[in-house]
C-alpha cells in the first residue's frame, strides 16, 4: 500500500509501532521493520545515551530497513540528557524520530539538519497544529482510547482523526485503539495516512516481554483499563490490577491533595518487574482499550500480513461492493 507516510518513511506498509517503555527494544523494532512497517526503539528505556547507541546498533544488525527512536518528554524527576540522546540517534543513522509528551522544538533543528523525519505524537488538534507550525514532518494522533498518556481532553479517535484531517496540512497517522485491517481502513477513511499501534504489538511472539504480560492482554476485555493520575494532570491509561485498585483508592481518598509521592510505590520503577519478571500486580502499566480486540499472540510478520490482507479485502470487496453502480 502506498500512502504519504509510506513514501515519507520509505516503508512498505503504513503501520508503525509506537515507543513503549520496557517493550520497545531492538528485537521488536527490528521485527516490525523487517515485516514492512516501522519499528521504534524507546529511547528513555535505555539507561544512558551510550546504551541507546548500543541498542540502535543491535537493531541495525537485525534489519536493513528504516527504524525509528521514540524520544519522550515527560515530567520525570531526573531530566534525561536529551542532547546526548539526540546525538546517539543521529550518529546511529536512525531515519525517524517519534517525539511525545511535550513540544520537541528544542531538539527539532538538530534532527532536521540530520535529515531525520520527525513524527510528533499529539492527543489534541491544537498540539498537532503546533507540531506542524514548528516544522514536524508528520503527526501521530493519539485518541482517548490509547494505552499510555491520552492527555486531558478525552476526545476519542472517531472525532479526533476527522478533526485533524480538516485542519492539518502535514500527513498524520492514527494512534490508539488500532488493532487490525478494519482499524487501518477506518483510519485511512478518516484522513490518516497510516496507523500506529502500541498494545497490539506487545502481544506478539517477538515482543521481548514476559509471557504473563502477553497473556494479560489476551485475557483482558475493553473494560479492563483504568485512568490513573488524573488529578496530577498526568493521566495514564493502564491495565487494571490490585496495585491500580490501591492507587485509585488513594486518589479517591486524597482528591486534589494527592501528590506523586503518595503513589510512588504503584507507579515509580515498576516497569522492569512487570515487563521482565512478569509480576503482573507490581504496579500500573500502560495498556489500551484495544486489549478487547486482541485474542492471540502471532509473530509480527503474521500480524502485519494479516492486517494488510484484511485491509485490502475490506477496500476491494466489502466497501466497493456497497456502491450501487446503477445509481452512482
Ligand atoms: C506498555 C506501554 C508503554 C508505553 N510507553 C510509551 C513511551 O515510553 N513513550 C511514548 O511516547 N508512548 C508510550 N506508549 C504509547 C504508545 O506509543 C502508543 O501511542 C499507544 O500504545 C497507542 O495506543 P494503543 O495501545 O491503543 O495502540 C506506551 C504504550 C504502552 C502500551
Amino acid at each position: 500500500m502506498k500512502t504519504k507516510i509510506t513514501e515519507m518513511l520509505g516503508i512498505e506498509h503504513p503501520i508503525i509501532q509506537g515507543g513503549m517503555h520496557y517493550v520497545g527494544f531492538a528485537e521488536l523494532a527490528a521485527a516490525v521493520s523487517n515485516a514492512g512497517g516501522l519499528g521504534i526503539i524507546t529511547g528513555l528505556t535505555q539507561k544512558t545515551p551510550a546504551d541507546l547507541a548500543n541498542e540502535i546498533a543491535r537493531c541495525k544488525d537485525m534489519t536493513d530497513k528504516p527504524i525509528g527512536v521514540n524520544v519522550t518528554f515527560l515530567p520525570i524527576v531526573n531530566t534525561p540528557d536529551y542532547p546526548a540522546i539526540i546525538k546517539a540517534i543521529i550518529k546511529g543513522g536512525v531515519k525517524v524520530v517519534e517525539t511525545a509528551g511535550n513540544n520537541p522544538s528544542k531538539v527539532l533543528p538538530y534532527l532536521k539538519d540530520a535529515g531525520i523525519k520527525v513524527i510528533h505524537k499529539c492527543t489534541s488538534v491544537r498540539h498537532a497544529l503546533k507540531a506542524q507550525s514548528i516544522g514536524c514532518d508528520a503527526a501521530s494522533i493519539d485518541g482517548f482510547e490509547c494505552g499510555g498518556h491520552p492527555g486531558e481532553d478525552d476526545v476519542p479517535n472517531m472525532i479526533l482523526l476527522p478533526r485533524a484531517a480538516d485542519v492539518l496540512e502535514i500527513p498524520f497517522i492514527s494512534s490508539g485503539g488500532q488493532a487490525d485491517g478494519r482499524s487501518l481502513v477506518a483510519s485511512l477513511a478518516m484522513g490518516a495516512e497510516g496507523m500506529n499501534m502500541g498494545t497490539r504489538f506487545i502481544a506478539t511472539k517477538e515482543a521481548p516481554v514476559h509471557e504473563n504480560v502477553k497473556q494479560a492482554i489476551v485475557n483482558a476485555s475493553e473494560l479492563d483499563t483504568r485512568l490513573v493520575m488524573r488529578s496530577l494532570r498526568n493521566t495514564e491509561r493502564v491495565m487494571n490490577n490490585t496495585a491500580v485498585e490501591k492507587l485509585l483508592e488513594k486518589e479517591k481518598q486524597l482528591g486534589d491533595k494527592l501528590t506523586f509521592d503518595d503513589i510512588i510505590d504503584e507507579v515509580a520503577g515498576v516497569y522492569p518487574r512487570i515487563m521482565m519478571e512478569g509480576d503482573m500486580d507490581a504496579g500500573a502499566w500502560s495498556c489500551g482499550m484495544v486489549a478487547g480486540l486482541i485474542n492471540d499472540i502471532p509473530t509480527v510478520q503474521e500480524l502485519i500480513d494479516r492486517i494488510m490482507l484484511e485491509a485490502n479485502e475490506i477496500i476491494t470487496d466489502r466497501l466497493s461492493g456497497l456502491i450501487d453502480r446503477d445509481k452512482s
